[in-house]
């Protein structure tokens, strides 16, 4: 589950697009993206925004009403829903991904991993990590897509809860039995959690 906070989005502009390519097919597709992709881009900003308040809005109420263990549980559930339901607003699919991820569904794929290994280096040079964001046009098999990523940093409070270095035994247990390959424990503070990450397909 995500939070990010509002002042976030107004840290974006088109300047601060940090741009990943794997090679240089991609470098040269990437002077597109700056270029001539704008408007897409503001696009998967605002909805990157809607997704990370709905999630925000199933966790902190059931967190209130129910503890972790019952937050847990409405994060296993509702998560996937909410993600569909956020894939049915536009063209955009949207999902999250992280170099440890909690969820199998959620594994890095080459170039997620490469960015987020980016956005880290880039953290560890002062960057802040609320700023950092991606993008390029990617290519697979014959198609293209255009793609987006925005990083997700772990806040004290309520992320360490089920993330960070001191879980409660018994909610530790209820993670193992839920995500029994879970690697997103050990977290601290300021820490990237993982990415927001979208891809839009280009119709041609
Ligand atoms: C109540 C426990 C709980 C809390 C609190 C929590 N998370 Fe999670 N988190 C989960 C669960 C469960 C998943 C797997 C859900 C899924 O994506 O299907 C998850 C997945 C994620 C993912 C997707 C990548 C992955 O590991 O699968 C990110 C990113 C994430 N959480 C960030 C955060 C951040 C940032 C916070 C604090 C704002 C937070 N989480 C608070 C339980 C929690």
């Amino acid at each position: 589950m995500a939070i990010v906070s509002r002042q976030l989005m107004a840290l974006f502009s088109t300047s601060s697009l940090a741009v990943m390519g794997v090679n240089a097919q991609d470098m040269a597709s990437v002077e597109q993206v700056a270029q001539g992709y704008n408007t897409q881009i503001a696009q998967a900003r605002t909805l990157t925004k809607s997704y990370a308040s709905a999630l925000q809005n199933t966790l902190k109420p059931a967190l209130k009403s129910s503890g972790p263990a019952g937050a847990l549980k409405a994060c296993n559930v509702s998560v996937p829903s909410i993600t569909k339901a956020v894939n049915n607003q536009s063209k955009w699919q949207v999902s999250r991904t992280s170099l440890k991820p909690r969820s199998q569904a959620n594994m890095p794929s080459d170039w997620e991993k490469s960015v987020l290994l980016h956005f880290e280096s880039q953290k560890q040079q002062g960057v802040n990590p609320k700023a950092l964001e991606a993008s390029a046009i990617i290519e697979r098999g014959n198609k293209r897509y255009l793609r987006y990523m925005k990083a997700i940093p772990t806040a004290q409070k309520p992320c360490l809860t089920c993330h960070g270095t001191n879980i409660k035994p018994q909610l530790l247990q209820q993670i193992r039995l839920l995500y029994p390959q879970d690697k997103a424990i050990g977290f601290n503070a300021g820490d990237l959690r993982g990415a927001f990450s979208l891809t839009l397909p280009f119709l041609e």
